[in-house]
């Protein structure tokens, strides 16, 4: 028996199906943009990726916006060319992979105009959502903004022994923001210290976006590669949705939730159930309002630095929509434990080392420190012993702007935050992690075991640009 409503909404769908998406309105928000078919990632194919400046302003790897998707089987040897005809040096880090340094992308190996440069390295990653980019310093947020950045994606035996959704069913999704649909990068007044905000979603590439769904369970695979934009991440009825994995894969278990921070350079895996959703119906993804200072009040504002272009920090805002309308598989049992995941505790901490995020009042560059540094290409900043865990302490004196702070070379598991409870985006091994106004975050670090100088960054891209980055050398 179908009821009314089910009917309404089936009958809506229809005229979308005719092609009148941008005459329905949509509950929950006050302008509905014209929506355009989610365009998916192109899988990489060869072996020479090749940087180039395209017409449209957009900067492409292999030529494709975003940039294809690589894929690996852990234990086994990735190598990859890049060439460079973009006409300004680049270079490719490899997100949240542990490479040895010469691989890693520092900024300091720019692969320069019309240069290569030959990758290679053993993919000892779990499973997981990684990703790839430049680190060309002072202009990685443009280089990103412009189109460089694709999927990394690296499967073992454990995440395929689990049956979770495949196929069609296991969709990445490349999270952005732009102004308008202008892929130019475009700076101006405040952005660097508030971070480039764009008004306009961009998912893998497409404006405004829509994606048609079977009535089935899927896993969507996210990855926040916004310049600065932070994502609340919760779907439009409140449903729930499962969390799987975060930066460096698999949870041991699901964890259920309607909402999800997920900050610049953060990913996270999650299964959604459409297989009770009437055919015809849709449902959006949505970022939903939060609030950035830490003494209230903004709601959701830039914390007073005055003028910026984009939709502010913690606005809401529609990601993408999925429209119900096909059948589709029926949905097994949720496995109850996901993998086996280590857990470092502090009996195994060597050292204690603290990290001061802070302002300088007064200037227009270099505005965001760490323990009150800015960044230089040759000074070593920290020496770690490689393989030990360590515990670091990010504590943040800037009352206005959330900082995702990012390592390379290692991985860690949060311990604690002084704002309050770990969320469901702390689980599991992290790369990338967000330390809010006046927060101090403290985190295990399971240094990796390759030497030489990786970095430490604040993953808004405007603020690594701009110094808020550190060297560290594993010795
Ligand atoms: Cu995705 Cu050093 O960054
Ligand atoms: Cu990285
Ligand atoms: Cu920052």
């Amino acid at each position: 028996m179908i009821s009314r409503r089910d009917f309404l909404r089936a009958s809506l769908g229809g005229g979308a199906a005719l092609g009148l998406h941008s005459l329905l309105p949509l509950a929950g928000c006050g302008h509905e943009a014209k929506r355009n078919l989610l365009q998916l990632p192109r899988e990489m194919s060869g072996t020479t990726l090749t940087a180039t400046a395209a017409m449209d302003g957009s900067f492409r790897l292999g030529g494709a916006l975003p940039a294809p998707t690589l894929r690996a089987q852990s234990g086994s040897t990735f190598s990859l060319a890049v060439m460079n005809q973009l006409g300004e040096p680049t270079n490719i880090h490899w997100h949240g992979l542990l490479v040895p340094a010469d691989m890693d992308g520092h900024p300091k190996d720019l692969i320069q105009t019309g240069g290569s440069k030959q990758f290679s390295f053993a993919v000892r990653q779990r499973a997981g959502t990684y990703w790839y980019h430049p680190h060309q310093h002072m202009g990685t947020g443009r280089q990103i903004h412009q189109g460089m950045a694709g999927f990394y994606l690296v499967t073992d035996a454990e995440e395929q022994a689990l049956g979770l959704p495949s196929g069609e069913f296991d969709v990445p999704l490349l999270l952005q923001d732009r102004r308008g649909e202008e892929l130019r990068y475009t700076p101006i007044g405040n952005d660097m210290a508030d971070g480039y905000l764009g008004d306009t979603p961009f998912v893998n590439g497409t404006p405004n976006p829509f994606f048609e769904v079977a009535a089935a369970r899927y896993r969507l695979r996210l990855l926040n590669a916004a310049n600065a934009r932070i994502f609340k991440l919760t779907l439009a009825d409140q449903r729930p949705f499962h969390l799987i994995a975060t930066d460096g894969g698999l949870l041991a278990s699901p964890v259920e939730t309607t909402s999800l921070l997920l900050g610049p350079g953060e990913r996270a895996e999650i299964l959604v159930d459409f297989s009770r959703d009437s055919l015809g119906s849709s449902v959006m993804l949505q970022s939903a309002e939060f609030t950035v200072g830490s003494g209230g009040g903004h709601g959701g504002g830039h914390g007073g630095h005055g003028s910026s272009s984009g939709t502010p920090q913690g606005a809401a805002m529609d990601l993408v929509r999925f429209d119900v309308k096909r059948q589709g598989p029926a949905p097994g049992a949720l496995p109850s434990r996901l993998a086996s995941l280590d857990r470092l505790d502090m009996q195994m901490v060597q050292r204690t080392r603290r990290f001061v995020l802070g302002m300088r009042e007064g200037v227009t560059e270099g505005m965001h420190t760490i323990n009150d540094k800015l960044f230089e290409m040759a000074r070593v900043d920290e020496q770690v012993p490689a393989g030990t865990v360590e515990l670091w302490e990010f504590q943040s004196t800037d009352a206005a702007v959330i900082h995702p702070m990012h390592m390379h070379g290692m991985q860690f598991q949060v311990l604690s935050r002084s704002s309050g409870p770990l969320g469901p985006s702390d689980q599991g091994w992290k790369d990338t992690t967000l330390v809010f106004p006046m927060e101090t975050v403290r985190l295990l670090v399971r240094i990796g075991t390759d030497r030489g100088l990786f970095l430490l960054h604040c993953h808004t891209l405007e603020h690594g640009d701009d110094g808020m980055m550190l060297n560290v050398e594993l010795t």
